[in-house]
């Protein structure tokens, strides 16, 4: 029988996701669905229950919902319990399981990039949104274990610091220090919604000098190059934009669904022609 999967959020209508997985489980022979459900903040709970009603096998949630989803839910894995919030869900006879692969997605993406052991690197994470979150805790539960924080806000991110579940080494720098020490990073990690379209020109901060053999990447794919990246590359950085991210967190959920690997390769060629690239 056929399966359905979707994903969930407000607003979706311009969400990559359907023709990316349909792609994949077209080419594996796999005879699913997956669909895109318009979902606000109050039907969230009706939402949520109309999975087991109507028999779908899986979903991905996405912003507003990553953290509101998880009360609703019927078990909560480890690192998307950490990260505090889900953007896989998956139907298992009846029960709905929560789980997080931004992290990991993120991680799959940046080891493509980054020579050497993940784990010795110095990391800077610019932002403290749930996005940084997830990509934080995830390379602290890899053994990564220096990873400072820079944020406008600096609550969030002493917040996100002290509560790690992992044990590792984090300060706290506002923008200006960031910016004045980051010849010290071998990998920089941009999460804010700065540089995002119509905004490409803007950036969280100053990219100057950067270490030798420096990864810098930032998250976002719209523009495929922001600012950010841009002046990293002008600086001697190698470089990467965020649809590594996108596309590996997809893949990952696609696994725990299926059990399959899909075609990476194919999935992204679907972006980016979506993309326009
Ligand atoms: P997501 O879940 O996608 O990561 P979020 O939780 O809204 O999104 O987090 C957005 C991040 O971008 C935060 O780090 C936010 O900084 P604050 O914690 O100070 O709010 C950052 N951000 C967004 N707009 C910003 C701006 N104009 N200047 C500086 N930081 C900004």
């Amino acid at each position: 029988m056929e399966e359905l999967f979707g994903v969930i959020g407000d607003p979706i209508a311009h969400s990559m996701s359907p023709e990316m997985h349909n792609a994949a489980f077209g080419e594996l022979g796999i005879r699913s669905v997956y669909g895109k459900f318009h979902v606000t903040k109050e039907d969230l709970t009706d939402g949520i229950k109309g999975i087991k009603a109507l028999g779908l096998r899986g979903c991905n949630v996405t912003v507003p919902h990553k953290t509101a989803v998880m009360p609703l839910l019927d078990e909560i894995d480890p690192l998307a319990e950490a990260i505090g919030a889900v953007n896989t869900v998956v139907n298992r006879e009846g029960k709905l399981i929560g789980y997080n692969t931004d992290g990991l997605g993120y991680v799959e993406g940046l080891k493509k990039i980054v020579t050497g052991e993940l784990s010795r690197k110095t990391v800077l994470i610019i932002g403290a949104g749930g996005a940084a979150r997830a990509i934080y805790y995830t390379l602290a539960s890899l053994g990564v274990n220096k990873i400072d924080l820079t944020n406008r806000s600096k609550d969030k991110a002493v917040d996100m610091i002290s509560s790690c579940p992992a044990s590792i080494q984090s300060c706290y720098l506002d923008l200006q220090e960031a910016e004045a020490n980051l010849i010290n990073y071998d990998v920089v990690i941009q999460t804010t919604s700065i540089g995002m379209s119509p905004n490409g020109h803007q950036s969280p901060l100053k990219v100057g000098r950067v270490k030798q053999g420096a990864v810098y990447s930032d998250i976002i794919y719209n523009p495929l190059q922001t600012s950010f990246l841009k002046q990293a590359e002008r600086s001697g950085a190698a470089i990467q934009n965020g649809i590594e991210m996108f596309i590996h967190q997809g893949a990952l959920a696609f696994e725990i669904w299926t059990g399959q690997k899909p075609n990476i390769a194919l999935m992204r060629n679907v972006v980016l022609k979506q993309l326009g690239g």
